[in-house]
């Protein structure tokens, strides 16, 4: 969840490593810090709070050299302070190291190193890792070995960079369950806990994969395991552009993300539906196709949003499909040893392709004999890279913390996979052909959603104040309405809950009064009728009622307080446009509150650790 950068080269490292940590600071932005090796000694500035601060640092202070390691931190073990802040050292500071992960048996190293005379500086579990690095170059490695032999003590997971003033030409840096890459430059070796820092510089990269260790220099640069054996990467050649991680005059990344949609549905979808075959086309699954199509389960997996998608996805399956879908938490999936059978499918889902428990959960499905499949925005992220088999969103990189144009990606891949599948099983062409003509109509349909901002800014002028909000849907809408839900509390800090609308009688109604706004996902589907008595007993009770309704519905507007109109289309594909309103809300409320929706308090972009 921190953030990684470092450089070795022809130039100024500290340019490079504060424009990187910019750059990732969505992924965490509690305190920054970096080291840099100049004339055989170790200089090192950090600071509470953002880069920024630790940008006027090195500015006051002059900084300036060819080699050095940067780090943004989401805090796991000590509070965000100056001193848990990385990079950590060792006890003559020849030695510093950023690490992003958590190293679980840090407590034992820990006293162990203190029974040795060793004091620490910080509460953090990393700081061990220098101090056992240093034991080993105090019995004469050098620092790959050092570094290679440490890492062999320690439990958990870990990105790491490693310099030593007396090595001062290279950086170390290892990988186990935390995204690492290596940037290749002419004069000059990156890495980088993610690409997105590395794109201004470089388009060829190389992942390290889990238990593997390299050294760069400003040439050239080497891996190998940390069992000592010797490794060839392959050099990757990115397709992304720096523009598509700029603001692009938007205020913040959130906004610029929803309003960005129309576009990234349509490259989710670019390419992959054929008309005169009403179905779709999906590289990925090429090779499993059988395999899938026979599959006598389907589990999906994820967190978070993603897990929201996996919602939507099981009504899709079990609908168009008919084969059971069962959606599970990717951090309870992982624990439960959960039982897999031959023909179970799996689709783990994630935005980054990053987050450790699904990423865990993967592993865990792989060992039992699923067939393990992806559903990843980041092209060449760690799920990605370990599944049999999947698609990706192509929504373009997404920066603010809140999930958004990565839902409405997921959504489309969870269809464009339905439609795929059930056109080899009972759909027909006529019916495929319908849904594609529905289908193509989405990203214009978004459109017209975006253009209700203004509208939908004043109805959170409104409700900015309130404490609590309900959401309510039935069938497909009712995960919209965990996302509605998720989207205000993650941002606007207002306790939010999303209910199924009937369960609301079981319990929620009774918070239900005059200061609770509910929101109502209600497009003009089978549940309609439902929905309206839901509508009416919340208004019996004096709640205020926000409506997403369909287009033609005038008769919603006499029974609630606001209403947001949006087109119709068919049911599967209706939550790709009754959460855009949400999001909306959700961000215009957090925005007149003041908050930073991009960097939410506690948050932090890809949750690599457990
Ligand atoms: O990268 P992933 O999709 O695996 O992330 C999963 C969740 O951490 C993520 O969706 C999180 O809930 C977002 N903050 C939601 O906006």
């Amino acid at each position: 969840m921190c953030g990684i950068v470092g450089y070795v080269g022809d130039k100024n490292c500290v340019p490079i490593i504060i424009e990187g940590l910019k750059r990732l600071e969505y992924r965490g932005y509690d305190s920054a810090g970096i080291a840099v090796l100049n004339n055989g000694n170790s200089i090192i500035l950090k600071n509470k709070g953002k880069v920024s601060f630790l940008e006027k640092s090195v500015e006051q202070a002059g900084l300036s050299a060819h080699i050095g390691i940067g780090h943004t931190r989401w805090a796991t073990h000590g509070i965000p302070n100056e001193l848990n802040a990385h990079p950590h050292c060792n006890t003559d500071q020849s030695l510093m190291l950023i690490h992003n992960g958590i190293i679980e048996n840090y407590q034992v190293l820990k006293t162990m190193l203190k029974k040795s005379g060793i004091k620490f500086l910080s509460d953090t579990d990393s700081e061990v890792i220098p101090h056992l690095i240093d034991s080993f170059l105090k019995k004469g490695h050098d620092l790959f070995e050092a570094v290679r032999f440490a890492l062999n003590e320690v439990e958990g997971t870990y990105g790491i960079a490693v310099i030593y003033t007396k090595e001062p030409n290279k950086i170390v840096c290892a990988k186990k369950g935390s995204p690492l890459v290596i940037g290749i430059g002419e004069n000059g070796h990156y890495i980088a806990s993610d690409v997105n820092a590395l794109i201004a510089h470089t388009k060829q990269v190389v992942y390290l994969e889990d238990g593997e260790i390299a050294e760069i220099f400003a040439d050239r640069f080497s891996a190998k395991t940390i069992e000592d054996e010797d490794i060839q990467k392959e050099i990757i050649e990115l397709t992304m552009s720096l523009d598509e991680i700029d603001r692009g005059g938007y205020q913040t990344f959130m906004l610029k993300e929803i309003m960005e949609q129309p576009e990234s549905v349509r490259n989710s979808m670019r390419g992959r539906l054929i008309f005169e075959e009403g179905t779709a086309k999906l590289g990925g699954l090429e090779s499993v196709l059988d395999r899938l199509s026979h599959s006598k389960r389907i589990i999906i997996s994820a967190c978070g949003t993603s897990w929201h998608a996996g919602l939507v996805g099981e009504y899709m399956f079990e609908q168009f499909l008919r084969i059971p879908t069962e959606v599970e938490y990717a951090s309870e999936l992982r624990y439960r040893n959960p039982i897999i059978n031959e023909g179970d499918t799996i689709f783990f889902i994630s935005q980054s392709g990053e987050t450790a428990d699904t990423l865990a959960a993967m592993k865990e499905a792989k060992r039992k004999g699923a067939l393990c499949l992806a559903i990843c925005n980041v092209v060449g992220s760690s799920i990605a890279r370990e599944s049999d088999g999947g698609v990706y969103i192509h929504a373009g990189p997404e920066i603010g913390v809140a999930s958004t144009k990565a839902f409405t990606g997921q959504l489309t891949v969870l269809a464009l996979i339905t439609i795929l599948l059930a056109r080899r099983k009972d759909m027909s062409l006529a019916d495929g052909k319908a849904l594609y003509n529905e289908f193509i109509q989405i990203p214009e349909k978004i459109q017209k959603i975006l253009s209700l901002n203004e509208k939908i800014e004043t109805i959170a002028e409104e409700f900015k104040d309130s404490k609590n909000f309900l959401y309510l849907g039935r069938g497909y809408n009712f995960p919209v309405a965990l996302e509605g839900a998720l989207k205000l509390k993650e941002i606007s800090y207002i306790h939010a809950e999303g209910y199924p609308a009937a369960e609301m009688k079981h319990g929620p109604i009774a918070l239900v009064d005059e200061n609770m706004p509910v929101v109502f996902i209600a497009p003009k589907d089978s549940t309609y009728d439902k929905i309206i008595s839901n509508i009416e007993e919340i208004k019996a009770r004096k709640g205020r009622i926000i409506a997403i309704a369909s287009e033609h519905d005038t008769e919603i507007d006499k029974l609630v307080d606001f209403t947001i109109k949006i087109p119709d289309t068919i049911r599967m594909l209706m939550p790709i446009l009754t959460v855009v309103p949400l999001q909306l809300l959700a961000y215009h409320i957090a925005m007149k509150k003041g908050l930073n929706v991009d960097q939410p308090r506690n948050l932090a972009k890809s949750v690599t650790v457990e």
